[in-house]
């Protein structure tokens, strides 16, 4: 699969055919390619083992591939300029104890700025902000390890955002999250999308929040290639293409497909209005 992006589009993250083993041997990814324009909502959607983590961590320059190349901002990166590359991208990691690693959760928030040598005070006055957006109040003070899973998630992508990051990679966001904390994050990534005009890279094997997170999906097989890219509608309507690799479609689709509708509703709201119709 090769970039499809109009010339004229602002490519901000761009995999072409990447591969990488791990040390043991195992194949992480084989001949990924995804391409996102600045400011778009993509998701990585694909089952367990399928890759996704691993691309990440491709594209944040966290690990090189054997082949292929990744480029932010049409600069292609390398072990050399991979640190100064890596400023444009918050990287959240699936398991957010991977992330918090300080005494409190203030000291994880003042981590990345104090790294990037920015002035204390503007260091103080993003954390305040973040704080009160992230509804971090209460857990400030505590260590990272006695906060709730969400609570940790919502700390971890706050201490990412801390540094401004143009690119936001976030790995499987709403694993086990309620409905609440689900929602709230999910509407936080959204706005963060709309008002600070962040690229949103979003991982999940969840194809019930892919329509919230996304405009564009990439489908990911079980053997770890990207096999499939389009529209949230083009990917969740195919059964067939979902079923091939180890995903089912959203309920509404199913259940849509089954009353024998061509044009599947996505959501409570299509469906809604389908059936008023
Ligand atoms: N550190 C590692 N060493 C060896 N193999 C690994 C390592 N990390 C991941 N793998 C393997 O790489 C492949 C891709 O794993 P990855 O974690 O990227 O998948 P994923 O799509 O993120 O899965 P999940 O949905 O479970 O998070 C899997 O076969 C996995 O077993
Ligand atoms: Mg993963």
């Amino acid at each position: 699969m090769s970039c499809k992006l109009d010339k004229s589009d602002m490519v901000a993250v761009e995999a072409h055919e990447v591969s990488y083993r791990y040390p043991d041997g195992t194949v992480g990814v084989r001949r990924a390619s995804i391409c996102v324009r600045s400011g778009e909502r993509v998701v990585i959607l694909g089952p367990n083992g399928s890759g996704k983590s691993t691309l990440l961590m491709l594209l944040d320059g966290l690990l090189q591939p054997e082949s292929g190349y990744v480029k932010i901002f049409g600069v292609r990166l390398t072990k050399r300029n991979a640190r100064m590359l890596r400023r444009n991208i918050g990287y959240v990691f699936q398991d957010a104890d991977d992330m918090l690693f300080c005494a409190t959760v203030r000291e994880d928030l003042e981590y990345g700025p104090a790294q990037l040598d920015i002035p204390r005070e503007e260091a103080l006055e993003r954390i305040k902000e973040l704080t009160e957006l992230f509804s971090l109040d209460e857990v400030l003070e505590k260590p990272p390890f006695r906060l709730s899973g969400g609570e940790k998630k919502r700390a971890a992508i706050a201490a990412v955002l801390s540094v401004r990051p143009r690119i936001l990679l976030v790995d499987e966001p709403t694993a086990n999250m309620d409905a609440e904390s689900k929602n709230t994050l999910i509407s936080f990534l959204n706005f963060l999308n709309a008002e600070h005009k962040i690229t949103l890279i979003t991982t999940t094997q969840d194809v019930e929040i892919a329509p919230q997170l996304a405009t564009r999906i990439y489908i990911m097989g079980r053997n770890k290639e990207t096999v499939a890219e389009g529209s949230v509608k083009e990917m969740l309507t195919d059964e067939k293409l979902l079923e091939a690799n180890g995903l089912e479609a959203p309920c509404i689709v199913r259940l849509f497909k089954k009353l024998g509708y061509k044009n599947c509703p996505l959501t409570i709201e299509e469906a809604f209005s389908a059936l008023s119709k």
